[in-house]
């Protein structure tokens, strides 16, 4: 009896984890493995209008938007919907003083007034195959992991040529469930994709970093393009003779909304998750990585914003860095407060016991795996050490900017060592960058920069991961990090885009001298050797053997609890996650609702603050009430949350509803719930979603770009 009901608490631990909300799943797989539970959750379609290769199906409105972001086609012209945070740098791009679009908006009201963009991309799905046997093929035990890889290398070369395909469409393949499977993708790239209306940064980045990955949200977080094709409408180079695209499927805008309880799916390209860590390793991360990291970009952000917030001109400089360093500090921040909280390693290490127990009681799991999480844990340990090392070189050197100046400088002496050609191939591409660097570059912020990470650089870690150049240096001025900066700043060339173009005018021999006598180049040179000879190796081959032993105890776990259904981690891959629009609890006596209103973002609203200013044409649609067909009972619904299991690059996804149709635009989680890359849990995991009726709201009583509404489709089932 007591067995029995061992086993039924271990079956319903385990079922439940793999229970509704968890999972990003293939859209390839849904019909066998998720339909049902899908439809018992309200969804009103089925996985064939999801994903389906004879005919137009959802699958066929995504795409990988410039290969970090997702989009979704709203229109049979091409037209594409993403977030404003996505479309940034187009935005940017196209900004100046003149035609500020950043702050302004910018609104194409037809299509000669769209604007092109180089370097973005958008990346249909046509097919997915599983091709596991054939890149199997060959593959034994008995090979090293290098041979493994090789052998692997060459399957897939082998089958990338065998496999049919158009000339216009691409090959993607890749490894799944940590290498135990693999996936090939056809795809097709569209690479002329325009810019067609972008909010004012106060609307579309609302609240901006004192918001972001907070509930309740006020965001208006979205921006549209257009794809473009040739007149076949298939992939082409940009073109003035090229055409808005006719897409095989749309997404219809639905005008409904979303009430508790409604099921949502968003369809988009999860970037990275882990979820079938070994405990220990999410100890560490609890215990270890998070927290280094976090204090490293705590300095750095103190450091900056100190700036920021006495000059104008520096503020606009170090906008986008403050921003990027603050998103992930702040998430890592929220991922251990929730992996605390929902006491993960605790749960894991449970689930760890149960796989034990599971696999002594069976001969052939007994042979397979008998040592494997002792091995696991071993090396964990092992590898915590170089972990941390790593943590702290990638954390801190690229936050230097003169070293990674130092590093395109000394790029020349490589190439100097090759041939004329090659130097003088380099030194234009290095000027290029050089000349968009310093444009976001200040001396005084990087050397006060210098001063208080070099100091943690030396402090906090172990002697001989410390570069024995710069430790002589440091000796020599005092141990004082303000003369050392002082001498290197003042001595150097690096950190002025001027001086470096003078030392580049002269002739090569003179040139070359002078980047090898730089005290930045030289300690930067020293800085990178000491980690990649003392760091590197020992990391890169501990790694291997990690990713081994987690290949195996994934195929462990499949093999062990075979009544749960297994989903793969993210790997920037087409997936559909599907939950329920939820409010939740994020403390004790604290209710979030699911749905904020335009009432929230007039009580935010700080006239003339860097984060909460707002048009002033916002506040009179709000003071008029002035909501068009977009609001609902006199209110204007902004933004909701729902337990979607998202991550980075989930960014732009569409969230749909129950029949396919458009309800809202994926852009971030809440803060409690950011753990949901290791350990989803659906008390406190919610994503949030703009309300695709502010979006629809902005276009129209905001922008009045009525030729932007005309063409979309809108449906209602009330
Ligand atoms: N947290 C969201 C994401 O991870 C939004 C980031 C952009 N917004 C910002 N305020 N930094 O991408
Ligand atoms: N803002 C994230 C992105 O750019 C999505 C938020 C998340 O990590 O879930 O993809």
């Amino acid at each position: 009896m007591k067995k029995y009901c061992l086993l039924l608490l271990i079956s319903i631990s385990i079922f439940y984890k793999g229970f509704a909300e968890e999972g990003m799943w293939l859209p390839q797989l849904l019909q066998s493995l998720n339909e049902k539970e899908m439809k018992r959750m309200g969804m009103k379609i089925n996985a064939a209008d999801i994903y389906n290769i004879s005919k137009g199906s959802l699958k066929d409105a995504i795409v990988s938007f410039g290969g970090f972001c997702t989009a979704e086609v709203i229109s049979d012209k091409g037209l594409l919907l993403s977030n404003h945070h996505c479309g940034f740098d187009a935005i940017q791009n196209h900004s100046s003083i003149q035609n500020n679009y950043i702050r302004d908006g910018f609104w194409a009201y037809n299509h000669e007034q769209e604007l092109k963009n180089p370097s973005l991309f958008a990346t249909f799905i046509i097919r997915i195959d599983d091709i596991t046997a054939a890149i199997f093929n060959g593959i034994t035990n008995i090979l090293t992991e290098k041979e493994r890889q090789s052998a692997i290398d060459k399957n897939i070369a082998a089958l990338k040529t065998s496999v049919k395909k158009e000339s216009y469409q691409d090959l993607l393949i890749r490894p799944f469930f940590d290498g135990n499977k693999y996936f090939l993708f056809v795809t097709e790239t569209y690479r002329d994709i325009r810019l067609v209306g972008a909010p004012p940064s106060s609307i579309g980045n609302f609240g901006k970093d004192t918001d972001n990955w907070m509930w309740p949200r006020h965001t208006g977080d979205f921006s549209m393009f257009r794809i473009y094709a040739d007149k076949n409408n298939k992939p082409a180079a940009y073109s003035a003779d090229n055409v808005p695209y006719k897409p095989k499927r749309a997404l219809h805008i639905s005008l409904d909304g979303v009430k508790e309880g409604d099921f949502t799916m968003v369809f988009g390209f999860p970037g990275r998750t882990n979820e079938y860590l070994h405990s220990s390793a999410i100890e560490q991360t609890v215990n270890v990585s998070d927290p280094a990291k976090i204090a490293i970009r705590t300095k750095a952000l103190q450091v900056i914003d100190g700036f920021m917030r006495k000059d104008e001109v520096i503020k606009i400089q170090y906008a986008a860095k403050y921003a990027s360093i603050s998103n992930a500090w702040k998430k890592w921040q929220g991922e251990i407060l929730g992996l605390t909280k929902t006491n993960a390693v605790a749960k894991r290490k449970e689930q760890e016991d149960s796989f034990e127990k599971i696999v002594l009681s069976k001969p052939e799991l007994n042979m397979a795996y008998m040592d494997l999480l002792k091995n696991l844990k071993q090396a964990y340990t092992d590898i915590e050490p170089y972990a941390y090392a790593r943590d702290y070189y990638n954390e801190i050197i690229p936050k230097v900017e003169l070293w990674g100046i130092s590093a395109d400088m000394n790029s020349l002496l490589t190439a100097y060592s090759k041939d004329e050609e090659t130097y003088i191939k380099r030194k234009a591409e290095v000027l290029n960058k050089l000349e968009d660097s310093f444009k976001e570059y200040n001396v005084a912020v990087d050397q006060k920069l210098f001063e208080s990470l070099m100091d943690l650089y030396c402090k906090d870690q172990q002697a001989d991961y410390i570069s024995p150049a710069f430790k002589a240096i440091l000796i020599e001025k005092g141990n004082s990090f303000t003369a050392l900066s002082e001498s290197v700043y003042s001595q150097t060339a690096f950190n002025s885009f001027d001086k470096i173009k003078k030392m580049l005018n002269g002739s090569m021999a003179e040139a070359v001298a002078a980047i090898k006598a730089d005290v930045a180049g030289q300690l930067y040179t020293d800085i990178f050797k000491t980690y990649v000879t003392n760091v590197s190796p020992t990391l890169n081959s501990l790694q291997i053997d990690i990713n081994r032993l987690q290949r195996t105890y994934m195929q462990a776990q499949m093999d062990a609890f075979t009544q749960k259904t297994f989903y793969p981690d993210a790997n920037s891959t087409l997936r559909v996650t599907y939950g329920n629009v939820k409010n939740y609890q994020p403390r004790d006596g604290v209710k979030y609702e699911f749905q904020s209103y335009m009432d929230g973002v007039m009580e935010k609203y700080l006239p003339g603050d860097y984060e909460f200013d707002l048009p002033k044409k916002m506040i009179d649609l709000y003071n008029k009430k002035d909501f068009g067909r977009w609001g609902v009972n006199g209110r204007q619904p902004v933004c909701f949350i729902a337990a979607n299991h998202t991550t980075g690059g989930n960014s732009g996804s569409p969230a749909l509803d129950a029949y396919g149709n458009l309800v809202g635009l994926n852009f971030d989680r809440v803060w409690e719930g950011t753990m949901s890359d290791i350990n989803y849990d659906a008390s406190i995991c919610r994503n949030i979603m703009v309300d695709i009726r502010y979006v629809m709201f902005i276009v129209d009583k905001f922008a009045e770009a009525k030729n932007l509404i005309a063409e979309i489709k809108f449906v209602s089932k009330k």
